[in-house]
């Protein structure tokens, strides 16, 4: 029985889950952090994920721990999830992990950060070392509107975490960018001085809080990206400030005036779902992709925000519909299970009804070929027999009583009128009479005997004459015996 419900629920389950939505592929995400530029990239990928119902999402986050980042990774593996999304919080820390993926033939999309060597699938990441020339061109440019002074024009730098490779690809560019210009004679007297933000905003105003009280206001900051350009302008107000990123709370303080320009750094989320589908498919894909950076002032800023903060809304909105139609999904695939259930509970108990119909109505078939039928045979024998024996008493009687002053009349004259032999004559008159026939014919006579006694003048003497008894004396004996008194007495 327990083996039958398991089977009839299974069946059901099977039979609800089928439907075209159901993802086939499952795509392990690590992010390194949880900022809002990487809150924008989740976003992206959910919204493409859309397109693409054959895969799911589960996302694991390191908070910017390179040990939990790489158990995070092991763990995807272990679960052999098909494909792997990797953002990963250090460089060199994170790589071991990547490259175990990898190896354990799980197909890898390094993202945003790269990692060293080649053991990965894709990679699809901004443009670092631009980003780092684009900051060096503007340090160039407010140097030079400050005209050349004697006094050296001091840069500050506030750095990422410094084992990841935008921190690292950003100084360099800036770093190189900056050399350049000195050649060139531009930047004689350009000082570069450095502080490690690790890319929080907290930690940026801390470190320039610290660096403002042994040195006076740098005349530039550089901060490697939009938060730690807010958390430097909480610390250092009055001083340009670039950073990197571009998205809402960058435009935002580029707008309030906050810090002086960003570069665009795209997270383009929406490629990585698009390129992990290509992979999955085995359709072709693009091995490096680098993306675009560009320099954002307040001209293009309040444009761009106001842009983000529709993208923005559209993600949320789609993200309710998601939701809203996930939760709408699962109602009406429950529906569908407890509907598919009952149909398959009412199909068995029909078969059970009619089994037990069937079995039911065999056993009444055998009762009524093997009882009720031979009862109703021999109900008919009975009867067609007891109408026989009434017509054979009622022409026993008659024969009987047509002869019944008849000396003539013995068991042979009887056997003879009736066409039966001595033994059948017995047989039948003792069936239908209780009684031989001899004792039959005297019974009648003493019942006419009687009927002539009360009925007519005759004498006792008379009457046993008439009715051929051998004396009247014999008579009154049998009188006696069968009435019960004389028949002198009346
Ligand atoms: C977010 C972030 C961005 C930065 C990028 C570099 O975690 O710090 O602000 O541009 O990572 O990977």
């Amino acid at each position: 029985m327990r083996n039958i419900i398991v089977s009839v629920v299974a069946l059901c389950l099977l039979m609800t889950g089928c439907n075209s939505r159901t993802p086939q592929y499952r795509i392990g995400v690590s992010q390194c952090l949880d900022d809002a530029w990487r809150q924008k990239m989740n976003y992206e990928m959910e919204r493409e994920l859309l397109l693409h119902p054959e895969m799911s999402l589960s996302r694991r986050i390191a908070y910017g721990s390179n040990e939990l980042q790489c158990a995070q990774i092991d763990s995807f593996i272990k679960e052999r999830v098909d494909l792997l999304i990797v953002s990963p919080n250090e460089a060199e820390q994170v790589q071991p992990a990547v490259t175990r993926a990898y190896r354990a033939g799980i197909p890898v999309i390094v993202a945003d950060r790269r990692v060293p060597g080649d053991e990965w699938t894709a990679f699809i990441g901004g443009d670092n070392y631009k980003v780092g020339r684009l900051m060096a061109h503007w340090v160039m440019e407010k140097w030079k509107k400050r005209g050349t002074v004697s006094k050296p024009f001091v840069v500050l730098e506030v750095a990422g975490l410094p084992g990841s490779t935008p921190a690292t690809l950003r100084h360099k560019g800036m770093m190189e960018g900056i050399e350049e210009a000195k050649e060139e004679g531009l930047a004689a007297k350009v000082e570069m001085q450095s502080v490690m933000g690790s890319w929080y905003k907290e930690n940026a105003y801390e470190v320039v809080s610290e660096y403002l009280e042994t040195h006076p206001l740098p005349d530039v900051i550089v901060a490697h990206n939009d938060l730690m350009a807010i958390g430097a302008a909480e610390a250092a107000g009055g001083v340009p400030i670039m950073g990197v990123d571009g998205i809402h709370p960058g435009l935002q303080a580029i707008v309030d005036g906050k810090i002086e320009c960003s570069a665009t750094y795209s997270s383009r989320g929406d490629m990585l779902i698009d390129a992990a589908a290509h992979i999955l498919h085995k359709e072709p894909y693009v091995h490096d992709t680098v993306l675009e950076t560009t320099l954002v002032d307040i001209t293009a800023a309040y444009p761009m925000l106001k842009q983000d903060e529709a993208i923005t809304r559209d993600l949320e909105t789609l993200h309710i519909v998601q939701t809203q139609s996930e939760s709408k999904w699962k109602q009406l695939r429950f529906d569908r299970f407890i509907l598919i259930l009952f149909v398959v509970l009412f199909f068995i108990l029909f078969l059970i009804t009619l089994s037990y119909i069937i079995v039911k109505q065999r056993k009444i078939q055998t009762k009524i070929k093997h009882d009720i039928i031979p009862q109703l045979e021999n109900m008919q024998e009975a009867i067609q027999l007891s109408k026989k024996d009434e017509a054979f008493a009622e022409r026993l009687r008659q024969v009987v009583d047509d002869y019944l002053t008849d000396p003539a009349l013995n068991v042979e004259f009887l056997g003879g009128k009736l066409q039966l032999s001595r033994t059948q004559l017995f047989r039948r008159v003792k069936a239908v009479a209780g009684k031989g026939p001899l004792d039959y014919i005297r019974e009648r006579r003493l019942i006419r005997a009687d009927e002539l006694l009360r009925t007519t003048d005759m004498t006792i003497q008379q009457v046993a004459l008439e009715l051929c008894f051998s004396s009247p004396g014999y008579f009154t004996k049998c009188y006696k015996e069968y009435f019960g008194h004389l028949p002198s007495v009346r």
